[in-house]
């Protein structure tokens, strides 16, 4: 197991990849408390896990852009394991919308869900573990529009560069306490794998699988497994990365094809 010595708590839990990331870390030997504003899917998740046989999980309604809301969240999770000693930032939303037609308060929305949490919970476990001395981790959930521009993306790309650089300074800030920050950056993950060809069904999405060379789109536990890693001690020496869990689809270009005939035939 990865996580066994691992008390963890999971903003955005209820989600799609937070639920991924929740029984992952369940199974790794974690235990985990579920932190979301959606009362009756973090309540239906935690009753799903527990009826599976993995009974360390607990929930904590709150909401994550809110500073008062974040110190309350932090001091009624520990309740339930003991103390956390692993953060997993993961309440985020997904938007898209031209910038001529965004308002401020869509603007402020985005940042604040996306960016704004991250600190918040970020920096409240930070102060906690330095004056307590723990050693404990942080993973962020950015995206991969977090480095790759496309219309419509203005505020969620420029919040999730945001998430990469804020990852970056609290890898620095922290580090000399042993508090490692690393962030992932997944590509689409939807409630079923879309396979590129599938072209009626998902034309945008096919899209994207053009410019993605496994072809597919993500699980949640792709996403999963690789937080899953950086949580652990497997990671010990890694701070301040980001990782990219994206068929490949961050690889530059890749929409791009060859400009000359390959003369080679795999045979199949
Ligand atoms: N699914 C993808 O394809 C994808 C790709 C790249 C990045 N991401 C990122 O992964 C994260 C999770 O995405 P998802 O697809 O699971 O989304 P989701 O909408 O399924 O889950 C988000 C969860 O966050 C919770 N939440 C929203 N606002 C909150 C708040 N203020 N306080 C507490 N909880 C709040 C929601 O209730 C929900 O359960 C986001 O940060 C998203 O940007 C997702």
């Amino acid at each position: 197991m990865l996580l066994p010595d691992r008390s963890a708590i999971v903003t955005g839990g209820a989600g799609l990849l937070g639920r991924g990331i929740v029984e992952t870390f369940l199974r790794e030997g974690a235990s985990v408390v579920v932190v979301d504003r959606n009362v009756e899917g973090a309540t239906a998740l935690a009753e799903r896990l527990g009826n599976a046989g993995l009974p360390r999980v607990a929930v904590v309604t709150g909401d994550v852009t809110d500073e008062a809301e974040v110190d309350r969240i932090v001091a009624d999770a520990e309740a339930f394991f003991g103390p956390v000693n692993s953060v997993v930032s993961c309440a985020g939303q997904y938007a898209n919308c031209a910038i001529v037609d965004m308002s401020v308060q869509e603007w402020d929305r985005i940042f604040a869900l996306n960016a704004r949490s991250t600190m918040l919970v970020g920096r409240a476990y930070a102060r906690q573990w330095m004056e307590r001395n723990v050693k404990g981790s942080i993973v962020n959930i950015s995206s991969g529009a977090g480095r790759s521009a496309r219309a419509g993306s203005a505020h969620y790309a420029a919040s999730k560069a945001a998430v990469n650089m804020l990852t970056q300074v609290m890898a620095i800030e922290f580090g000399p306490y042993g508090i490692r920050v690393n962030a992932v950056a997944p590509s689409v993950v939807l409630d079923r794998v879309v396979i590129a060809g599938e072209t009626e069904e998902h034309p945008y999405i096919d899209m994207m699988l053009q410019g993605t060379p496994l072809r597919r789109t993500g699980r949640p536990d792709d996403v999963a497994n690789a937080v899953a890693f950086l949580a652990s001690d497997q990671a010990a020496w890694m701070t301040g990365t980001l990782v990219d869990v994206s068929g490949g689809s961050h690889c530059g270009r890749t929409h791009v094809p060859l400009t000359t005939n390959s003369t080679f035939n795999p045979g199949r």
